[in-house]
């Protein structure tokens, strides 16, 4: 590969796209599951998960992802399926029905002990023949506070966060790479299975966490990593990931700052002394595909449709810190209101204005706005599959990405829909007809970590 960020892989290839799907039992639309015959499947029904898996890989995706936290029920999935299965092991089956697919699974960073995930991710690895990501997160939820047992009122500064998620990588990486391959001698004459002196064992001291040894595991498959992932928006997340992962996971509120963020992504990984291409940058984005446009967005609407509007209005009154009763459906954004009602809360200031803008900019009326919102801040497209794979292109060749974690209204159609804009983009040359490697890293163009 080239060491120049963003450059074509060889000189006449055009650079490939990254395409991962996010794995939602129904669907990323909150209203999804009401598609579904019988949706009291969709939460811990195995088959269902793994026929999704497949298709994913039917679909040549070149890995699903699935988001979570541990967290008990909150009130938002008493409306749609819950996230059911722990990621890792819902994996591991699929892993045995799957031959290709990358699998990514979520686990936190601030929460927990690091030996337990840099385990339970490498013995993913192991099973899956290479397969594993692993989605670093640094989330602090109420639900996930109260799942684990920590006081809800005590929650860590954005600098603590990644102070601790720093060391939680370090370690899991540590552990990974201490028991190598070579260091399972298999002596039988002289009676020794492992070479100590050929192992790398850690002696983490940290300020949050502490590990020492080495693991009875081996981290790596065929000598490569797990690949690293890394979700988030603020600068710092920016920062970490550039320095500890392989990609990028980000949704940014429009496409100037995503190239801003792509730009100082890559000139960040170059200042810690990676190649720029061994850092990927993959926004979500939720596609709707359709014969034509208006038929896209028509079906995006009919899903609308199906949502509580009075819960979704509260919802957003919420999130900007605005009394219920001052939001008619019909009407306009009241944004004079965020003056006449002042907050110290930075989340609701940050939403304020990148919510505020939106309703202006598009004119929307709060009925409007919220139904653009169902996505949650993953930028949305609509259209044929030729208009979609149009902007994939142009954007990965504006330096917007390098391809894209894809979001689907409703499984499996959506994913059925989206195969349409994948050959698009095979026969342009731009997504790969079949997966070419073994492992994930591969697949992907790096290194082995
Ligand atoms: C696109 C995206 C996906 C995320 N996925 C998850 C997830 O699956 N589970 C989770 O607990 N947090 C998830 N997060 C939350 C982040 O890990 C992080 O805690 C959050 O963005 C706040 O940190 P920040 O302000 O530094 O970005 C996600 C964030 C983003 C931007």
């Amino acid at each position: 590969m080239s060491d120049m960020p963003n450059a074509p892989e060889s000189k006449n290839a055009p650079k490939q796209i990254r395409l991962n799907l996010i794995f939602h039992t129904s669907g990323r639309h909150d209203a999804s599951w009401k598609s579904f015959e019988d949706p009291t499947v969709l939460i811990d029904e195995i088959d269902h998960q793994v026929a999704l898996a497949k298709r994913a890989e039917e679909a040549k995706f070149d890995a699903i992802f699935l988001p979570d936290t541990p967290a008990v029920l909150g009130s938002v999935f008493l409306r749609k399926p819950r996230r059911g299965l722990d990621p890792t092991v819902l994996l591991a089956a699929i892993a045995q029905h799957t031959q290709h697919l990358g699998l990514i699974s979520t686990a936190p960073s601030i929460h927990g002990d690091p030996y337990l995930v840099a385990r339970a991710i490498a013995t993913l690895h192991q099973v899956s023949k290479g397969r594993a990501g692993w989605n670093v997160v640094t989330s602090q939820d109420d639900e996930t506070h109260v799942a684990l047992g920590k006081p809800v009122d005590q929650k860590l500064a954005r600098e603590t966060r990644y102070e601790k998620a720093e060391e939680f990588v370090q370690i899991v990486t540590g552990l990974w790479d201490s028991l190598p391959q070579e260091a399972i001698a298999g002596d039988k004459e002289n009676d020794v299975y492992i070479d100590m002196s050929r192992t790398n064992p850690i002696d983490f001291q940290g300020k949050h966490y502490t590990s020492a040894g080495v693991p009875q595991m081996t981290g790596r498959y065929h000598g490569e990593r797990p690949v690293l992932f890394q979700a988030g928006i603020s600068a710092q997340s920016r920062e970490f990931g550039a320095k500890y992962a392989d990609v990028l996971f980000t949704s940014q509120p429009n496409i100037d700052l995503d190239r801003k963020y792509y730009a100082e992504t890559k000139e960040h990984a170059a200042r810690f002394g990676r190649n720029p291409n061994h850092v990927v940058v993959l926004p979500g984005l939720y596609a709707v595909v359709g014969d034509t446009e208006e038929e896209a967005r028509r079906r995006k609407a009919e899903v609308d449709e199906q949502m509580d509007l009075g819960f979704l209005v509260g919802n957003l009154a919420r999130q900007i810190g605005v009394p219920v009763e001052e939001l008619d459906p019909n009407k306009p954004l009241p944004v004079h209101l965020f003056e006449q009602i002042p907050t110290d809360d930075e989340v609701i200031q940050y939403r304020r204005g990148n919510i505020g803008a939106e309703a202006m900019a598009n004119n929307f009326t709060v009925k409007q706005l919220v139904h653009h919102n169902l996505t949650r801040g993953q930028r949305a497209i609509f259209g044929t599959p030729e208009q979609i794979a149009d902007t994939i292109v142009e954007w990965v060749d504006t330096d917007v990405s390098d391809g894209f974690n894809i979001n689907v209204d409703v499984q499996p159609a959506g994913v059925e829909r989206f195969k349409d804009v994948i050959s698009e983009l095979q026969n342009r040359g731009r997504f790969h007809k079949d997966y070419e490697h073994g492992s994930f890293r591969q697949n992907y163009g790096l290194p082995p970590g």
